[in-house]
């Protein structure tokens, strides 16, 4: 665990940066867990689904008692709307900045080509708007969106701005499916408030990642849901800044891994705990089968969730198992990138972020092997996900090692442990400059960042 593991936990690091914050079991009154709105489509064509997105100012109270905060959301005052993007289709989206600053609309795990990206380069000025059309094709998996505009994407994602894109298709396989009924999304995210409660990114933004001590679920404290089936599919979110989450279930709740950051894993993994590095997601069934009354959903050990359980729907769940696929986890690597370092000192290659140079050359079509390596420091480092825009990838192998079961799915994000090596196969298939970053966002707009230039 990032801070836990390296014995960095609760001191002030080297740079004189605050300190990571501690979890927090709230005594806030419980609330339901807000369930992001199914987006509507404008309209819909022959093979075209139209959206609009705007990014907006808002305001959003997080404590009972509380005052309330400036935010920023989606076509609302905090977090988006669930978008839901059908494999085999073109979805054009309209994408609005109402925002008083630069924005841009990047669509994470999406794998499309680099100008329709959203990355730092394609930014959209306060009062402008732009339209993007994503060819969706890649399996059905739980994706999300937030900014990226160099320098402000960890202050925006902190006020708000971070959504989730659904890739459907029709076959369900027998999952559950019912949007807010039996398949929720969880984005979580720590949260650090004044003592008046309201949200200040300036008062505790930390160059190694703003972490806080509260806990959100779709943006609010101390959440119960109340379940209604004995399976339930819950798509997690790791959406905060900088921080690692373990999750656990009390009560003889069980969980079982599906699915990865880009897709269906190829057999579900029961799990005690899992963990979710910044910009990673999972998906799981929970069995609530043999669960009284409540169980709750932790993070750190810290309930954030409470699942209310009463009379229950027995639908017999099947889950697919797909084909496994030996894999080698010897591969030569053809590329090594080497993360370093802490707070504004970060690099990859020992070098920092620049928009006009272009890090990597590569093919489209070619299959390349990528060595990650997190080179320690005299402090012992920390742990850095490392993130690829426009493909999802395989991991193959941990210093050696293949990796667990739970990471045998497609990945867009991978957590690098400090001395770690991961090495990961890639296929890039559109073209384009994409990023590659450290998704704790604060190393990324400290420079933790390269770019890849995919040609023909
Ligand atoms: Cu989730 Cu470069 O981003
Ligand atoms: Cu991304
Ligand atoms: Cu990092």
């Amino acid at each position: 665990h990032m801070m836990g593991d390296n014995g960095m936990g609760g001191n002030n690091g080297p740079m004189g940066h605050g300190a990571m914050q501690e979890l927090q079991a709230t005594d806030e009154p419980t609330q339901p867990l807000p369930i992001p709105t199914a987006l509507q489509p404008n309209r819909v064509t022959g093979d075209t689904v139209y959206y609009t997105v705007e990014a907006t100012k808002g305001t959003s109270q997080f404590f009972k008692d509380g005052k309330k905060s400036e935010t920023f959301g989606y076509n609302g005052d905090l977090l988006g709307p669930m978008i839901e993007l059908p494999k085999g289709k073109t979805v054009v989206i309209d994408t609005i900045n109402r925002l008083d600053e630069p924005t841009t609309f990047h669509w994470h795990g999406l794998v499309i080509p680099a100008d329709m990206d959203g990355g730092p380069h394609q930014t959209v000025a306060p009062g402008e708007q732009a339209q993007v059309r994503l060819d969706i094709d890649q399996e059905p998996s739980t994706l999300w969106f937030h900014p990226h505009p160099m320098g402000l994407t960890a202050e925006q994602v902190y006020k708000g701005l971070a959504g989730l894109l659904y890739v459907t298709d029709d076959a369900q396989n027998g999952l559950p499916n019912e949007y807010g009924v039996d398949d929720i999304p969880l984005i979580v995210q720590d949260r650090l408030f004044t003592p008046n409660g309201e949200l200040d990114y300036d008062a505790h933004m930390n160059v190694d990642g703003t972490t806080g001590d509260t806990i959100l679920a779709n943006g609010a404290i101390n959440t119960t849901f109340d379940v209604q089936t004995e399976t339930l599919r819950v798509r997690l979110v790791n959406g905060s800044n900088a921080r690692d989450f373990d999750f656990t279930l009390s009560n003889e709740a069980e969980m079982t891994q599906i699915a990865t950051d880009g897709g269906p894993l190829e057999r579900p993994i029961p799990l005690e705990t899992l963990t979710l590095t910044p910009g990673e997601r999972a998906e799981v069934l929970i069995d609530f089968s043999q669960v009284e009354d409540v169980a709750a959903l932790k993070a750190d050990g810290v309930t954030f969730t409470t699942f209310r359980v009463g009379e229950l729907d027995k639908a017999s769940i099947k889950i697919p198992v797909t084909e496994t696929m030996e894999r080698s986890t010897d591969e030569t690597a053809d590329r090594r990138l080497t993360l370093f370092g802490m707070g504004n000192m970060v690099s990859i290659n020992g070098k920092t972020y620049d928009p006009e140079r272009i890090d990597i050359e590569a093919k489209r079509g070619d299959t390349e092997v990528w060595e990650i390596e997190n080179k320690p420091d005299m402090m012992g480092g920390m742990t850095h996900p490392f993130h690829i825009h426009g493909v999802q990838f395989r991991v193959i192998s941990r210093d050696g090692n293949p990796p667990s079961d739970q990471e045998k799915g497609w990945k867009d994000t991978v957590a690098v442990a400090p001395d770690e090596r991961v090495k990961i196969e890639i296929t890039f298939t559109k073209t384009g400059t994409f990023m590659y970053h450290c998704h704790i966002l604060e190393h990324e707009e400290n420079g933790m960042m390269g770019q890849v230039n995919v040609t023909e």
